[in-house]
């Protein structure tokens, strides 16, 4: 970790301090061993900071998380993400290296009330299975994001992912927020959507539609008629597709294999993978 960073994160323990100490003492049940966690204190891969409140809920906003949701914190320090998502409705897991840590998550949320939604497990990110997750929170590093990152593509199309303040290298993300001026430092979240992956040729009765996929960004050509058209604002969402081609815009979803859907203002389109 460079000295800039630890320093950054020693500021914000000298500020969250008697918050946290706060918020543990509150959330200690009569008899329980006391364990007070240091934010800035060393974890596995990365120091623990927790999340501030207000971007644990703005996180768990724009991921659109509902009581159909099962959330994953990888790397999930005193709980609150998984707490928080819990409360939602969710089913929430937390996945956290420290031993301490997870045990205080626990009886954080035996306090909340939530031991049944919300559970944890002292792992390994790095070694766990998380596959099945619906919305996924990190508050990682860059670095620890990438290495993730092809694990996290090969989730299911419609994944949400949402970080908070580190980025994912150059998969550009879907959507950004920032707290504002009043927030001193981690104010930033992140969300990307696992995209289907539609890279390759397509037929569409007898035109045909050529798509290159990088990340949810799409670049490719519809020939109609012997006429090539780029196409341009391309993207997929998940399972939906959209594409502006001869200044006329698609939407569609990917079902089954194929595509279908409707262009603005006119008719269905439907295309499936050219042959050879
Ligand atoms: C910056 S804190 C974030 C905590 C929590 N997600 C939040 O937002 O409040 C990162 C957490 O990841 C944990 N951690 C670091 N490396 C890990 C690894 N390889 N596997 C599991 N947990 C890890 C640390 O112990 C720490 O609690």
């Amino acid at each position: 970790m460079s000295t800039l960073r630890m320093r950054r994160f020693l500021l914000l323990a000298a500020c969250a301090m008697p918050l946290l100490a706060g918020a543990a003492a509150a959330q200690q049940p009569p008899g329980a061993p006391a364990y007070s966690p240091t934010v800035g204190q060393a974890g596995k891969d990365v120091v623990w900071v927790p999340t501030q409140q207000q971007l644990v809920d703005r996180m768990l906003d724009m991921a659109k998380v509902t009581a159909q949701d099962y959330v994953v914190d990888l790397g999930s320090g005193d709980g609150r993400t998984v707490i928080t998502a819990a409360q939602r409705g969710a089913r929430a897991h937390g996945i956290e290296f420290n031993p301490d840590m997870v045990a205080l998550s626990r009886r954080n949320a035996e306090a909340a009330g939530l031991n049944g939604r919300a559970s944890f497990a002292q792992a390994d990110i790095f070694q766990s299975d998380f596959s099945d997750a619906t919305v996924v929170t990190l508050f990682l590093l860059q670095t620890l994001n990438e290495r993730l990152r092809p694990t996290l593509l090969a989730m299911k199309p419609g994944t949400r992912v949402v970080s908070n303040t580190f980025t994912m290298g150059d998969w550009n993300p879907d959507q950004s927020f920032d707290t504002g001026a009043a927030c001193a430092s981690f104010c930033r979240a992140y969300l990307w959507i696992i995209p289907a992956q539609v890279a390759g040729q397509w037929q569409i009765g007898e035109d045909r539609l050529v798509l290159e996929q990088r990340y949810q960004a799409l670049t490719g050509t519809l020939t109609q008629g012997g006429q090539s058209l780029a196409i341009s604002d391309a993207k997929m969402d998940g399972e939906a597709i959209t594409f502006t081609a001869g200044g006329r815009r698609y939407t569609g979803r990917l079902e089954g294999g194929a595509l279908t859907g409707q262009v603005e203002g006119g008719a269905a389109w439907r295309a499936v993978k050219a042959a050879g």
